[in-house]
């Protein structure tokens, strides 16, 4: 007899802890536990095994150089190419097969697909139409683009003649745009004339022109994609030094590029992200250390087999989709779906209908996504049929236990493991999380470090906290996939990742540690809970967004004399912006003033990072060194009770702002 559905709720609702479904371990590419011991026995010698999943021009002499930390080497002496390796060596075998499955937001357009024949046939012309503009080996491309297939056939073009990509999201600024231009001297840039947002053509190269406006040095060339042409009628007028893509690429027919052999050291891309300071971190990533480690994590973790639909429904312009639609999923041979829009274009069942017309057999996505499905309804997946799905998948920020039972009982019909990933654009795949064919899954807890990787939570002094205490997130042992350095600024590398519980004087690796600023705990079984940043950063719907930065926009604004943006909890996003903002002498504190803090932000970062809440306020509460206790304002915005005011030197204005808030 089948449980009534109450019965079912009540039994989800206890219980704590789930088992592997015995379907899914038979098949899994990992299922022995016995991977965890054998690797901290061989450390690091163990990580052949990832860069085995690689084709390689030259055999690596050392698999880690630890002589320099935190300047760690991995695969010392190898060549490869990540676009050979993503894609001619899959020829032979799956040539026919689709390397890449598009579906496009608007739904009576044709989607596309790419077999591996055809996506090593664009890559190949797109590569040598870049060279013939003048890319040479280690010049950085920006990109700023959507999901639209050219994205990652740019990034594999750029791959393939060793020139790295710097991807900037679609949704960010024109400024957002030039500053990342600007810091990494980029004088190439690939775009689009623009794409479907819930049903309407949304300009974009206008947003990229004037991008390009901010450029501080010459731009050599611009290619844009035209995603709205219509027939021949491009739309856009291009500018002098602008190409049109589909061009190029006609130019260019036929035409085979011979994939340079690079370093494993060698830089694959650059990812600017969010910092503490107002200046984003160009984080940078390898050919060799990077690709083995998504790999190793996509077979590993995603449970990824050539045969396999994968359907991550992350945006291409975040580490997710680099590390887990492009080069992870593609140097195993699979294929990877890329979906442009939004899950609830033309209705709330889009992401359904699509697994259920591709057979998707893993679908990773961000908690906040599965927080709204919660929100919609069971309706929209109980229209379709889901049962080709064999794992599930989250990352970007804490998943609460409520929603990961959702997802389990809703999407995966309690016949799918859930993995839950934490790690960051500087780990570049994959650090805590279960191994879905052999571990215990623990709802809300991302569960225990891969193996291999050295991750423990710890007190201020960097020793080891009790079970169940609250400390800080640091990984003790360097790993493939990890950053090398942050682009052209090794200082600030070291400060911001390893001064905290590191010896930076020695040359020793046991005494440098890598602080991620997560807070996390732990439990008897070494499961680990990340709790959140620990520093000025938000998580705004998975996306990492820098208060600073956007503090520095709304003070930009006419009228604006001070700002502080803090996080304040979010049913659906997670946390959501909280500005409060004091005006200058003169400046009503009206719905006008909201509106130009509003698009003040809108114009520095993009539309993420739009404050939900301007909360105007006389003052700000500042201790008497003059530091705002961003704390309080916090608690204010969660509806918390008070940390202490004491050590304020303006106590009152607490209560000032309180009343505004509740009274909002
Ligand atoms: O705070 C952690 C949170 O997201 C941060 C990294 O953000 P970003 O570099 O943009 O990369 C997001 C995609 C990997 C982390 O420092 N985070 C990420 N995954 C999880 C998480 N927090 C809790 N649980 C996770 N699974």
């Amino acid at each position: 007899m089948p449980e009534d559905t109450a019965e079912l709720e009540a039994r989800l609702e206890e219980q704590d802890a789930f088992e592997p479904p015995e379907s899914f371990v038979e098949q899994a590419n990992v299922s022995d536990e016995s991977i965890y011991e054998e690797f901290e026995q061989n450390w690091p010698q163990c990580w052949e095994q990832a860069a085995d999943l690689l084709d390689w021009d030259a055999e690596y002499d050392t698999v880690l150089d630890d002589s320099n930390p935190p300047f760690y080497e991995w695969f010392t002496g190898g060549e490869l190419n990540a676009s050979a390796n993503c894609l001619d060596r899959h020829l032979d075998e799956r040539g026919d097969e689709a390397a890449i499955e598009w579906v496009g937001e608007p739904v009576d357009e044709e989607n596309r697909t790419y077999t591996y024949e055809e996506l090593h046939r664009e890559v190949n012309e797109f590569a040598a139409a870049l060279r013939d503009m003048g890319v040479g080996e280690d010049d950085v491309v920006t990109m700023y683009m959507p999901m639209i297939p050219e994205l990652p056939v740019a990034m594999l073009a750029c791959a393939r003649i060793g020139a790295p990509h710097s991807v900037v999201f679609a949704g960010f600024s024109a400024d957002a745009l030039a500053t990342r231009m600007n810091a990494a001297d980029s004088q190439f840039l690939v775009t689009c004339d623009g794409y479907y947002r819930r049903g309407d053509p949304l300009d974009h190269l206008s947003k990229a022109n004037e991008g390009l406006g901010g450029v501080e040095h010459d731009v050599e060339a611009t290619v844009v994609v035209e995603r709205l042409r219509e027939g021949d009628d491009h739309g856009h007028d291009l500018a002098d030094g602008q190409h049109a893509y589909a061009d190029l690429v006609a130019d260019h027919e036929g035409e085979e590029v011979e994939p340079v052999s690079r370093d494993a050291e060698d830089m694959l891309f650059l990812m600017y992200t969010s910092g503490t300071t107002g200046k984003p971190k160009g984080v940078k990533h390898t050919t060799g250390g990077y690709l083995a480690w998504t790999a190793w994590t996509s077979q590993a973790v995603l449970d990824v087999k050539p045969d396999d639909t994968y359907f991550c429904s992350a945006d291409i312009g975040w580490i997710t989709g680099h590390s887990y639609i492009v080069y992870g999923p593609l140097a195993l041979g699979t294929t990877s779906m890329m979906y442009e829009g939004t899950p609830d274009h033309p209705d709330r069942d889009r992401l359904w209908e699509i697994v259920d017309e591709y057979d998707a057999t893993q679908l990773y996505t961000a908690p906040t996504a599965i927080r709204a499905f919660m929100k919609w309804g069971t309706e929209y997946p109980e229209r379709h049929d889901l049962s080709s799905l064999r794992l599930l998948g989250t990352v970007g920020e804490p998943i609460n236990p409520r929603a990961w039972k959702w997802y389990y009982k809703h999407i995966g019909n309690e016949d799918c493991p859930i993995v839950d990933t934490w790690w960051q654009t500087e780990t570049g795949g994959m650090m805590v999380t279960t191994l879905p064919g052999v571990k215990t899954m623990k709802p809300g807890s991302a569960g225990p470090p891969l193996p291999g990787v050295d991750a423990r939570v710890v007190d201020t002094e960097g020793n080891e906290v009790a079970a169940g205490d609250a400390g800080y997130l640091t990984v003790n042992k360097p790993w493939p996939g990890m950053l090398r350095t942050l682009y052209k600024n090794d200082e600030r590398f070291i400060d911001e990742y390893w001064a905290e519980y590191s010896d930076t004087e020695s040359d020793d690796m046991d005494d440098w540690v890598y602080f991620p600023e997560d807070g996390a705990k732990i439990d008897d079984n070494g499961y680990i809970t990340v709790l959140g940043r620990v520093d000025d950063v938000l998580n705004v719907s998975g996306h990492r967004l820098g208060t600073m930065e956007i503090e520095s926009a709304i003070v930009g604004v006419e009228g604006v004399a001070e700002a502080a943006v803090v996080g304040g909890s979010h049913e659906v996003t997670g946390e959501a912006v909280y500005a409060y903002v004091i005006t200058e002498e003169g400046y009503d504190e009206d719905e006008e003033m909201r509106e130009r803090i509003v698009e003040g932000v809108d114009s520095a970062i993009g539309p993420i990072a739009r404050p939900e809440e301007v909360i105007f306020t006389p003052e700000l509460p500042k201790t008497r060194s003059g530091k705002i206790m961003r704390r309080l304002l916090e608690d204010i915005a969660n509806d918390e009770e008070l940390g202490d005011t004491s050590t304020l030197r303006n106590p009152d204005v607490v209560s000032d702002i309180q009343q505004k808030v509740s009274g909002d």
